[in-house]
């Protein structure tokens, strides 16, 4: 699309005019899509309700823009290559043609099953052609897509169903996940024994694993697929329709149903997808991030699909058959830009430097990071060893919240500084403010992160609860959207997250609510209470350290941890589970009753020479026992 930045210059005439014309600048990005019918109102907003509108009036269906434009020129060139768990296992690729086939089959079996625009779609898949088929289906019948990440528990599957009111379901029979085969629909069928609202389940048959069928309720997605045709006109959608809702955590206890739009959202991610990888025709793509997170919503699917791009989907794990797999995949389909996360980079590294020597990995052009601050160790190491010196690395900060990429270098443009996100996107305006939310002006100075203008695909509300949104990004400062993260302002205007400051955890790059593993927990029934923080982790960024009261002490802490862990893994997933568990007599907390999680970080972190004032508790006596029994 003619919206690709090419130089400096470009980026800096591009960031001017999109501050000082901020419409005007939209307007130009949003013409080089393909609408239904244009906007009458490109901006209206404010941070208080909040209420923010983009092109209102303006008709579309993201799915064109995605499949249908890209036909007549394009029809041919692949749009998905899907690499297999299992290296043996044959790959597939699917052209324009071909994904706009199945996109339309997978649609017309949903219309069949009762689907209609504004129903809500829950997408439980593991990392399938058919999960792409489902979110694009749902997109072009209008249908919102809620896609939960396969390795959710019963629990946590239900409980984003019935949040978010969902009356259909896609899963599959089963999932592949290294040497492992792990059954999901079974997960589903004891999920919808708590969601009344679900009327029917698709079923994709993957690993031919036995399942029940529920007759009237449960379909084959390969016998369907059978009955309808390949023809399913697109869906008229206003732009401020809700595209899909996707739940993420925050620092109270139940996720939050993040709501993004369909105009915002695809103006957005197929912008920022072409400027910051600066994707060139006929470059082969690939994010590593599952679809059951944002970043595989906005850089797996969409904004490469809006940009023509070749995207790769890859179905297993890092480490199989062996740590060398990723670098294998990049000479197998000649990847020229790859986007991963510190953590996977991290883990690789530890695994020896012998796997990626292995492997040629010179097509590769473009290296990405994304999800967590990357340690400048990590950076050196996927700057040398995977880009071979010469390949640039965005390291690209933002959120679920905020749709698409919004601090980034722009690849081969932008200068680099290792473990720095770099600069506001054209359109973004971020600014710090201290605790009072006076803005810090100036260069060289820390705060919280704020953006004090909207920008396309900003949230709009969380499903269901719009006063939630407000409180909790839009309430702390006054005509700020809060970000939760503190960030460094350098010298030369560049800006390096450094991570979260409300009572979040980025685990691997995802993102819990200290109170939402407390609550789980909390849920076995020999504990009294709890209190989770994070802990530098030397692979995962950061760990689960959990502190326990326990009704009654144990004999046998090691299986009452192993027990825990599985409450844990009953309650959200195994990806959730505490690394460490320290049983504690008593929590420290003031007067008022408030856990000081101040004191329990610093000891998990292990810095016990500076606690700070521990006067106001109401037992300081509890630090000293913490302090003994760390871990
Ligand atoms: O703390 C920031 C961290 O991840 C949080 C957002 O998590 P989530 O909504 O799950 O989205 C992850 C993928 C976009 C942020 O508040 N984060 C994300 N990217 C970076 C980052 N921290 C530092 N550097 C990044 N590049």
């Amino acid at each position: 699309m003619n919206f690709q930045i090419k130089t400096n210059e470009g980026y800096e005439a591009a960031y001017r005019q999109s501050i000082e014309q901020p419409e005007q600048f939209w307007d130009d990005v949003a013409k080089e899509y393909q609408w239904q019918q244009p906007w009458s109102k490109t901006l209206t907003w404010n941070f208080e309700e909040p209420n923010v509108k983009w092109f209102e009036g303006g008709k579309l269906n993201i799915t064109e823009n995605c499949l249908d434009r890209h036909l007549e020129k394009n029809g041919t060139k692949t749009a998905l290559i899907w690499e297999p768990n299992d290296p043996k296992e044959p790959f597939l690729k699917f052209t324009y043609e071909e994904l706009h086939s199945r996109v339309c089959i997978m649609a017309n079996i949903l219309k069949g099953m009762g689907i209609k625009k504004g129903d809500r779609v829950c997408i439980y898949l593991p990392m399938i052609p058919e999960l792409s088929f489902a979110v694009l289906a749902c997109a072009r019948i209008g249908a919102i897509h809620s896609v939960v990440f396969a390795g959710f528990s019963v629990n946590a599957v239900a409980d984003r169903i019935q949040d978010s009111g969902c009356e259909y379901c896609i899963t599959s029979d089963g999932l592949n996940r290294g040497a492992k085969q792990i059954p999901i629909k079974s997960v589903v069928d004891e999920a919808v024994e708590s969601c009344p609202t679900i009327k029917k389940v698709l079923v994709i048959n993957r690993i031919n694993w036995p399942v029940e069928m529920k007759e009237g309720r449960d379909f084959w997605y390969h016998i369907e697929r059978t009955k309808v045709s390949d023809d399913c006109p697109a869906e008229e959608m206003d732009s401020e329709d809700p595209l899909f809702i996707l739940y993420t955590s925050g620092s109270t206890g139940k996720p939050k149903g993040v709501v993004h739009t369909c105009a915002g959202y695809m103006v957005y991610s197929g912008y920022t997808f072409s400027n910051v990888f600066q994707y060139q025709e006929n470059e082969v793509y690939w994010c590593t991030a599952d679809v059951g997170w944002v970043t595989g919503h906005s850089y797996l699917i969409y904004g490469p699909l809006l940009n023509g791009a070749t995207s790769l989907m890859f179905e297993g794990i890092p480490t199989f058959p062996d740590p060398g797999r990723f670098w294998q995949v990049i000479d197998k389909h000649r990847v020229n830009i790859f986007y991963t996360a510190p953590t996977a980079i991290r883990s690789l590294m530890a695994a020896g430097i012998d796997h990626v020597l292995a492997y040629s990995l010179h097509s590769l052009r473009v290296l990405g990071s994304v999800g967590e601050p990357i340690n400048e160790e990590a950076w050196h190491w996927y700057h040398t060893h995977v880009g071979k010196g010469k390949c640039p690395i965005v390291d690209t900060w933002w959120q679920t919240e905020t749709g698409g990429i919004m601090i980034s270098a722009l690849a081969g443009i932008s200068e680099l500084i290792p473990a720095h996100a770099g600069l506001p996107l054209p359109g973004i305006q971020p600014i710090l403010v201290n605790n009072d939310g006076t803005e810090i002006i100036g260069n060289n100075v820390e705060g919280h992160l704020c953006i004090k203008f909207p920008w396309p695909s900003i949230i709009r509300t969380t499903w269901g609860d719009h006063e939630r949104c407000r409180i909790n990004y839009f309430s702390t400062y006054k005509n700020l959207y809060f970000t939760g993260d503190g960030a460094r302002r350098e010298a030369n205007g560049m800006y390096r997250i450094i991570g979260r400051v409300d009572d979040v955890i980025n685990v691997s790059g995802h993102r819990f609510g200290t109170a939402e593993i407390e609550n789980a927990i909390n849920q076995n029934k020999k504990v009294v209470e709890s209190a989770v923080v994070g802990f530098p982790h030397p692979i995962k960024g950061q760990g689960i350290y959990a502190y326990v009261i326990l009704l009654a002490p144990t004999d046998t802490p090691n299986h009452m941890r192993d027990e825990i862990v599985e409450t844990v893994a009953e309650h959200i997933g195994r990806i959730a589970k505490p690394d460490k568990i320290q049983f504690v007599s008593a929590l420290p907390k003031t007067r008022s009753g408030k856990i000081m999680r101040r004191i329990l970080r610093k000891v998990a972190d292990g810095e016990l020479e500076t606690l700070g004032d521990t006067s106001t508790l109401l037992d300081p006596l509890v630090v000293d026992e913490i302090i003994k029994g760390r871990l």
